[in-house]
């Protein structure tokens, strides 16, 4: 049984398909999908998907997930709608592990971020045949050295830089990019070197707007009128905080971020930028739409890992990418810690060394 859950990701469906094609050069092997994560399994009747050739069929170059995903669906915290309106959270776990095993389910393979991951090694400490392959735009698993949907995002965010450099020279204007990544600034990071970027603002390196300011200044001074900034959601000032908002969604469990962009034009106009300031939220763009080459490649590699996991029966295990090579790690050590950007690494010196300014 394939599910993929939590965000969607460019590069979910060549995982999926390529589990399918992998699974069918050995014998007696039926692959099934939950429809929307676990949700599918706990729903009756079952939301179920039959995975063969013909329902994945060149489905690896599309975006989103042909198996629907969610956030809302932990089996550990499953939130449950009373008569009156009122929602309780109960704990569904077991009744989802019978409900799987009394289809006669072998395995699982759990396609998400650090959330699902979480929820796949509690599964497997209850007993569950499951292993994770890791998915997230935002780069920030410390058990793999790269996750499909990453350079999806890095491309689609530059495409979009690129537009916006020559509407900010057209007016002399500055321009505010804002892109996703939750607490890491891969993706703000990778797109401000490969656009040229003046600015770029990230989590892991807590900006002083003065020094914002002096930088975009120093460059209209010198003749250049116009700059370009990338702000990643989580950035923050120095003694200050992220720009957040708790979600009203029932079951939802994540902060949801957005709106950086709008709180920095107000810093950088009252800390005495001069220059017209606009400013673009990219938001889901970033994770919609086709998966660039690498993506694929990558999904590819962790679905036929997936079930070569599966069988030679090495449950409680993630795919990973570790130097070059495709393996696998335990889902305990995969969900220990987290990948963010190291203010010291060479990625932040060569975006010094271009001229990027982080506000440090
Ligand atoms: O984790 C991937 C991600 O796209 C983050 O970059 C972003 O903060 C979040 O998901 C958005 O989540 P949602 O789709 O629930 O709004």
């Amino acid at each position: 049984m394939i599910l993929t859950g939590g965000g969607d990701c460019p590069g979910l469906n060549a995982v999926i398909r390529a589990i399918v094609k992998r699974a069918k050069q050995e014998d007696d092997w039926q692959v099934i999908g939950s429809m929307e994560a676990f949700n599918g399994v706990l729903r009756e009747p079952m939301e179920l998907m039959k995975l063969n050739n013909k329902t994945t069929a060149g489905i690896h170059v599309k975006g989103g997930t042909i198996l629907k995903t969610t956030n809302k669906g932990n089996p550990f915290d499953f939130p449950i709608e009373n008569q009156d309106g009122s929602v309780s959270i109960i704990d569904r776990s077991d009744e989802l592990i019978q409900k799987i095993r009394d289809i006669g389910v072998e395995a699982v393979i759990s396609i998400g971020g650090d959330g699902s991951q979480r929820i796949s090694q509690k599964l497997f400490e209850k007993g569950l045949n499951i292993v994770g392959v890791p998915k997230t735009i935002d780069n920030d698993l410390s058990a793999t050295d790269s996750t499909f949907g990453f350079r999806t995002a890095v491309h689609i965010a530059t495409d979009s830089f690129d537009k916006l450099v020559t509407t900010a020279e057209s007016h002399h204007r500055v321009m505010i990019m804002e892109v996703m990544g939750r607490d890491a600034g891969w993706i703000a990071l990778n797109t401000a070197i490969a656009g040229g970027a003046e600015v770029c603002l990230i989590p892991e390196i807590p900006y002083d707007i003065q020094k914002v300011v002096d930088h975009v200044n120093q460059r209209y001074e010198k003749g250049s009128g116009f700059a370009n900034i990338v702000i990643a959601e989580g950035a923050k000032p120095k003694d200050g905080s992220v720009v957040s908002r708790k979600s009203d969604e029932v079951g939802y469990e994540n902060i949801r971020l957005g709106g950086v962009a709008y709180q920095l034009a107000d810093q950088l106009k009252a800390a005495g930028c001069k220059a017209d300031i606009r400013e673009a939220v990219l938001g889901h763009t970033q994770r919609g739409g086709t998966p660039v080459s690498f993506d694929r490649v990558l999904a590819t590699l962790f679905g036929v890992k997936a079930f070569e996991l599966v069988l030679n029966e090495q449950y409680g295990q993630m795919v990973s990418l570790r130097n070059n090579e495709i393996t696998s790690v335990s889902l305990k050590e995969a969900t220990s810690g987290n990948n963010f950007v190291d203010k010291d690494s060479f990625l932040v010196h060569a975006a010094k060394s271009t001229g990027i300014s982080f506000g440090d």
